[in-house]
């Protein structure tokens, strides 16, 4: 067991921002901060970590806690491991009170695993560097492709030796159980039950977790065997699950934070030259298309991915699709198309690291841009390969989540392939529409999981959210927040007025568009210029069926703060604690969402203006669009988010 003093030093010496920042990206938002829920796929920042008080709280999967939950419940560590993890982080030495034997015991499987993995890593290093073959075969091999030590080191390169019992035999002599060797993949046993290492006269590339954890391997045939294959991986375990992992993510992910961008490439090596090349903001698929779950894992980082295209005109078009896949969530994505017969590693080892640097930065345009470029080029005037361009593009621009980047992005195509904005329009939304209704049929099968909250508004926002929102949506949602807030904490003070007060003065010149939320609204208004305490008890025995339902929903709490966690004396802020920041938030976000949604109805008249030639009415629209811009720019920027240009 770790001793008391080790775990109360490491506890004295934690910082909850910086221990989540490692991470996930966090914002600031008042004395808190925030980001989108790691545990949950959503659109609207709900989890919040209060520096104050040591701990953090996720609205959209009811997780919370201090740093230590945080890393327990976000790598999957047990306490002991996050203790661990947490005093390597700040450098407290472990101190363990009983001997290890007793620990052995209590390991799980997974512990097991990872610690066979940590043997391997080491074990292929010490090869690389120590035995005569790995630093004649795999070292120079390495160096002759331009790796430096300092390379090597940060990616814990190796070296497998060639031989079909060489790991077999260590990991037995030192003790390691053999079935959980085999567990790990690094052994495979044949149809005769005889055992061999998977991995034999190759070069070894580590692939780490987040926190850093060697999870599996890929290795590098020598030379050129045209009857094997050039990379051997790791099978899928208990700790490794490929489709969830993105190769240079762990050492990548401070950096990627930092530039807010990160880059996107192929290969194990690529990602290493890159680094070389000092562009450390760099994951690798590992050759293959990207998952869903690999895209949330960018996600945390940074909204915005730029990919690297090796240029082959061919694999070009293949290769978009698998972006398309990107964009649905909910990223911003660039690509640099690299010179022909070159991926990133040959062509940044080519012209050397200043060029290479500058080629990224010249190079690099906007996605969209990008494939209705190459589709125009193709097309010419050909009318029928025309229409398919637009259906193919807009088709990328309709799973865009973002309303307002999709009708940017629906301009900018309009001037590239000379085509009107209504047409694409006219495409876009019937793709939306086909979209929405497929979602409807999924609801209606009986797959849906049980859900654990039973307020039917809640479930409606959440299926809102989940599919791509319009404008009204949005706005919808906002103010439904604002309604809500006015129900539960009208009376709140908030520094020197109630938060009624502040809602009110600062909404004066909204209208709300839903009427049941409207004649809420309205009710809390008028009373104020009336000088009288409204209350939501008025509303529930007068109000119209609608109003009593949407009311009764509203008050009532919206997220249980679990028992145990009383009991485990950790310490939960309710939600009029962080009040001042919801409600400041709010009226921004519906201010915003407003905004947003004034942008797309006028988007509507610059397309009647435009069809029906009346120039006046079009300069008119498209003046005000700048200004709406304008005021949608200064307001994300006051909610600190980013909106495409
Ligand atoms: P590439 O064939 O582009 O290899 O495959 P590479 O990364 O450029 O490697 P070098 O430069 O020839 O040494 C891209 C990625 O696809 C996966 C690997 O992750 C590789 O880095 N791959 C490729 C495999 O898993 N198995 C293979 O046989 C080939
Ligand atoms: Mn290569």
């Amino acid at each position: 067991m770790i001793s008391r003093e080790t775990i109360d030093e490491v506890k004295s010496r934690l910082d909850i921002v910086d221990v989540i920042s490692d991470f996930i990206s966090l914002k600031r938002s008042g004395q808190n901060y925030k980001a989108l829920s790691p545990f949950s796929n959503e659109k609207t920042a709900s989890f919040f970590v209060v520096p104050a008080k040591g701990i953090f709280k996720d609205f959209s999967s009811g997780k919370g806690g201090d740093a230590i939950t945080f890393v327990m419940e976000h790598e999957g560590m047990s306490y002991l491991e996050a203790i661990r993890f947490l005093g390597k982080k700040y450098g407290v030495e472990i101190k363990e009170d009983v001997q290890s034997d007793e620990l052995r015991d209590q390991q799980s499987e997974r512990e097991g695993l990872y610690i066979l993995m940590n043997f391997a890593k080491d074990y292929y290093k010490q090869k690389l560097f120590e035995s005569e073959e790995g630093k004649g075969i795999g070292l120079s091999y390495f160096r002759e492709r331009g790796f430096n030590d300092r390379t090597i080191q940060k990616f814990e390169l190796g070296y497998a030796l060639e031989g079909w019992n060489n790991l077999s035999d260590e990991a037995i002599k030192q003790n390691y159980n053999k079935e959980l060797l085999e567990k790990t993949g690094l052994v495979v046993k044949n149809e005769e039950g005889r055992t061999y290492d998977r991995f034999r006269g190759r070069v070894i590339f580590p692939v780490h977790n987040l926190s850093g954890k060697v999870i599996a391997f890929g290795a590098r045939m020598m030379g050129k065997d045209k009857n094997q294959p050039k990379y051997i991986n790791s099978p899928e375990t208990e700790i490794y699950h490929k489709s969830n992992v993105l190769y240079g993510l762990y050492q990548a992910k401070n950096i990627i934070r930092q530039k807010d961008n990160c880059f996107l490439v192929e290969g194990y090596t690529d990602v290493l030259s890159m680094h070389q090349a000092d562009v450390e903001n760099v994951v690798a698929s590992s050759g293959t298309a990207l998952t869903e779950e690999q895209i949330k894992l960018i996600k945390r980082f940074t909204e915005n991915v730029t990919v690297l295209f090796d240029g082959d005109a061919a694999g070009i078009k293949a290769a978009l699709r698998g972006i398309d896949l990107i964009l649905k969530g909910g990223l911003n994505v660039r690509v640099v198309l690299l010179p022909d017969n070159d991926d990133p590693d040959s062509y940044s080892r080519k012209v050397g690291t200043s060029e290479f640097q500058k080629y990224l930065a010249q190079k690099s345009q906007d996605f969209i841009s990008f494939k209705s470029g190459l589709y125009a080029a193709e097309a010419g005037n050909d009318p029928i390969r025309k229409a398919e361009s637009i259906k193919e593009i807009v088709g990328s621009i309709a799973l865009i989540p973002d309303p307002i980047k999709r009708s940017v992005y629906l301009q900018e195509t309009s001037h590239q392939l000379k085509i009107g904005e209504p047409v694409l329009l006219t495409e876009l939304n019937k793709l939306l529409i086909d979209e929405r209704r497929k979602k409807d049929r999924d609801k209606l099968q009986p797959s849906r999981r049980p859900s654990e909250s039973t307020d039917e508004l809640e479930e409606q926002i959440k299926d809102l959210t989940a599919a791509p929102l319009d404008a009204k949506d949005m706005v919808y949602y906002q103010e439904r927040e604002t309604v809500r807030l006015l129900l539960n904490y009208s009376e709140h003070a908030l520094d020197d007025q109630k938060l009624v007060d502040f809602l009110i003065n600062e909404l004066d010149d909204v209208e709300f568009s839903n009427p049941v939320f409207r004649e809420i609204y309205n009710h809390f208004h008028e009373l104020l210029h009336q000088g009288k305490v409204p209350d939501s008890q008025y509303l529930i025995q007068h109000g119209s069926s609608e109003v009593k339902n949407v009311v009764t929903g509203l008050i009532t709490a919206r997220h249980e703060i679990s028992p145990n966690w009383k009991k485990k004396h950790i310490y939960i802020p309710n939600e009029s604690e962080v009040l001042m920041d919801l409600a400041n938030t709010n009226v921004l976000r519906l201010k915003f969402r407003v905004v947003q949604k004034m942008m797309s109805d006028n988007l509507l008249k610059i397309r009647d203006s435009e069809q029906a030639g009346n120039l006046d009415e079009l300069e008119n629209c498209l003046e005000q669009q700048e200004g709406l811009k304008k005021a949608e720019r200064e307001l994300a920027s006051l909610l600190g988010i980013v909106v495409a240009r």
